[in-house]
């Protein structure tokens, strides 16, 4: 991480960020009803990967405080999908360790693959499949530490999950636990494919996500993520255009479940 964006990070928050939100497909609304946000480019990062514009994706880095809680929100991600390493599409997490941050939360759009899964739930996810074909440890570099044999184990903090369920329940918002297959894309996936991701055991299926998570882990910082079903996998009419309205319709539970976690934090 060059040492100018931790220092455009510190320049411009008002508080030392302790909680980094990713913001997926059709959420970045979150970071909107921060208080005291502030907000720069993707562009004007020195790290961040330059990989152009995806629809739906604002590639914005915001810094404000929900609750009295400091966080630095990403709106919008690089995926691998845009041709970035998967080191590269893990820089959020590594910009989050970076400036100090010891929780990251991570949001996406899904499709959902189990049959009780409907447009608008919110998965909380409990673990992952990483079925991308690659891994941000590879080739870790050295400057920022660590062993790459990180155990995988409770990767998504139970301890963080039962809060998130506590808030939820005191929102009245419906919350289930799924384990999320991450895929390469960018081409949705085919019915027999979803089939097979069906007897794996994933509940949802995406394509961000994996890498953050292992990095963010590697980097000893805790992690808690939520799947927006958008879609059914392998849905008929699927469309990016179907993807983010959904993530904007359920945007508004999303929000409230992730300012109620962030007051018991
Ligand atoms: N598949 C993969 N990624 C997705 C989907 C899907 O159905 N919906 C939103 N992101």
């Amino acid at each position: 991480v060059p040492q100018s964006d931790i220092d455009a990070v510190r320049a411009m928050a008002v508080q030392s960020p302790r909680v980094a939100i990713v913001l997926g497909s059709g959420l970045s609304g979150l970071a909107d009803t921060a208080d005291d946000s502030r907000s720069l480019s993707y562009t004007e990062l020195e790290g961040f990967p330059d990989v152009g514009d995806v629809v739906g994706h604002a590639g914005r880095l915001v810094t404000g405080s929900f609750a009295g809680v400091p966080v630095l929100m990403f709106q919008g991600r690089v995926h691998q999908y845009q041709g970035s390493s998967a080191w590269e599409a893990a820089y959020p997490a590594r910009l989050a360790a970076a400036i100090g941050c010891d929780t990251l939360i991570v949001t996406n759009a899904a499709g959902g693959i189990s049959a009780d899964l409907h447009t608008g739930d919110v998965v909380c996810i409990t673990d992952h499949i990483n079925l991308m074909g690659t891994n941000p440890l590879i080739g870790w570099p050295g400057p920022e530490g660590g062993n790459p044999f990180i155990p995988m184990r409770d990767a998504y903090d139970p301890g963080l999950r039962d809060v998130a369920k506590a808030a939820a329940d005191e929102e009245g918002l419906t919350l289930v636990d799924g384990i999320y297959a991450g895929l390469l894309g960018p081409s949705y996936e085919t019915p027999a494919e979803v089939a097979y991701l069906s007897s794996t055991g994933a509940d949802v299926v995406g394509m961000s996500t994996v890498p953050e998570v292992i990095a963010a882990r590697a980097l000893g910082i805790r992690v808690l993520g939520f799947s927006l079903v958008t879609n059914v996998a392998a849905g008929e009419g699927l469309s990016h255009v179907e993807v983010l309205e959904a993530g904007r319709v359920a945007a508004e539970s999303l929000t409230r479940l992730m300012i109620a976690i962030l007051r018991r934090l």
